[in-house]
């Protein structure tokens, strides 16, 4: 099962999907052609052929856009507060506890393993500021098999940071942010799965201009992936207006850090002139649902940008989001999009609310969450076809069927019914990563 496209899926069964040694899809094999029978008993004869159960079927491994690896142990408590308060009360105090090395060890493999679990095969991380925390996160990605991008965070604003968690400068943050680019080089040359370092700005307001300034200049002299926060919510994208007298996706653009390779997370807020600066540059949204009820003061109008060919793919936002699995945030998509469209307002019609045709489906959501972040990350995987990473997941249909469904039916249940049981075996370049 695999998008086609935004809108449409293929799914097809008695296929055999062919991996090359350096884990990527060498050719999809209908049982049609005539090689079938030969390529197969090939497989039989090498002891390298694994078959599904007739229940059972083979998806992307999904992509996670946007997570805050250390906001694990916060999942699912404190969601009472706004954004800026949220961040004081009970994030920066949990991320200022990873300075404590074995303490994100232990955090930071149960989490991947987790993610592992629920079918994520690849994620772009937030770490904390630490350097040897972050470094445990990628050794976590190269245990668990899992395709990380991580990000030392920077935040060097005493404004809008606690003194015991923020950066000691600008500078400080630069040189800690390209150590961090040199570590993973490091770790990279005996690794299977390689992992990504990303240039990391937390958002606006917890940097100073010079780190802006600073970790721009970095992620152009590297060439590497870009991650922030962006328009947000009416506090964030206030504080810029305050603060620069301008929008924040103008401020992070003025600095060099909208590129290709950004990825930019919520973005409620966006307006159509920042939509269009984003479609030039070429940056990609994070869309991150489940938090987006909780923190992000609007809802992101998923349709709009895939109309208009804005790159978007899908995040958790651990622990804005409650939910690490990537399902929940497919069905929450979903819905925020059918609340958008009915509004709050019942006199009104949806064109005079100026939020008809918002509804997204199923479909729109998967392809967020696997073609989506393929795009914006800039990897050949998130679809089931040859030259393609061999990126999967194994998931056995959930629910009892009591009579004949359609391929369609079967996806749309596996969708809004899987859980992490369900998914017997993950693959990440063709290494086994569960089951
Ligand atoms: N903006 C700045 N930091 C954060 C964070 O940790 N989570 C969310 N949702 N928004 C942020
Ligand atoms: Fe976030």
């Amino acid at each position: 099962m695999t998008s086609i496209d935004a809108d449409n899926i293929e799914c097809r069964q008695h296929q055999l999907i062919c991996i090359d040694g350096q884990g990527y899809i060498d050719r999809v094999v209908d049982e049609t052609d005539a090689e079938f029978e030969t390529v197969r008993q090939e497989a039989v004869a090498g002891d390298k052929l694994i078959s599904l159960n007739p229940d059972e079927y083979i998806l992307p491994g999904f992509i996670d856009l946007h997570i805050h690896a250390p906001q694990w142990p916060n999942a699912g408590v404190a969601l009472d507060r706004p954004l800026n308060e949220w961040l004081d009360v009970y994030t920066f105090p949990m991320e200022a506890k990873y300075r404590d090395v074995e303490f994100a060890k232990r955090v930071y493999d149960d989490l991947v393993n987790e993610l592992i679990a629920n079918g994520t095969t690849t994620a772009l991380y937030f770490g904390t500021i630490h350097n040897e925390a972050n470094l445990e996160l990628a050794k976590a990605c190269v245990r668990h098999n899992q395709r990380g991008f991580i990000g030392k965070v920077a935040m060097d604003n005493p404004e809008e940071t606690p003194e015991n968690y923020r950066d000691a400068s600008a500078k400080v943050a630069v040189e800690q942010t390209e150590e961090f680019i040199h570590q993973l080089e490091e770790l990279n040359q005996t690794a299977m799965v390689k992992q990504t370092p990303v240039i990391t700005p937390r958002f606006v307001p917890s940097c100073t201009p010079e780190l802006l300034k600073g970790l721009g200049e970095l992620a152009a002299k590297y060439d590497l992936p870009i991650q922030s926060h962006c328009s947000e919510n009416d506090w964030e994208n206030g504080f810029a207006l305050e603060h620069y007298h301008k929008r924040d996706s103008e401020v992070l653009d003025q600095y060099g850090l909208l590129t290709d390779k950004s990825v930019m997370a919520h973005g409620t807020m966006l307006n159509q002139s920042d939509l269009t600066r984003f479609k030039q540059r070429g940056v990609a949204v994070a869309h991150c649902p489940i938090s987006n009820v909780f923190f992000g003061d609007a809802v992101l109008p998923v349709s709009k940008l895939l109309q208009q060919h804005n790159k978007v793919g899908m995040g958790t936002d651990i622990s804005g989001g409650y939910s690490p699995s990537l399902y929940q945030n497919i069905r929450q998509s979903v819905i925020s999009s059918r609340m958008l469209h009915q509004g709050v307002d019942p006199e009104l019609s949806p064109e005079e609310r100026g939020t008809d045709n918002q509804q997204i489906t199923a479909k729109n959501g998967f392809y967020l969450a696997t073609v989506g972040g393929a795009e914006g990350l800039h990897l050949k995987t998130g679809q089931i076809k040859a030259g393609y990473l061999a990126d999967l997941q194994v998931v056995k249909a959930p629910l009892t069927k009591f009579e004949d469904e359609s391929l369609d039916q079967t996806f749309e249940k596996i969708i809004y019914q899987a859980t992490k049981h369900d998914i017997k075996q993950v693959f990440v370049r063709g290494q086994v990563a569960k089951g």
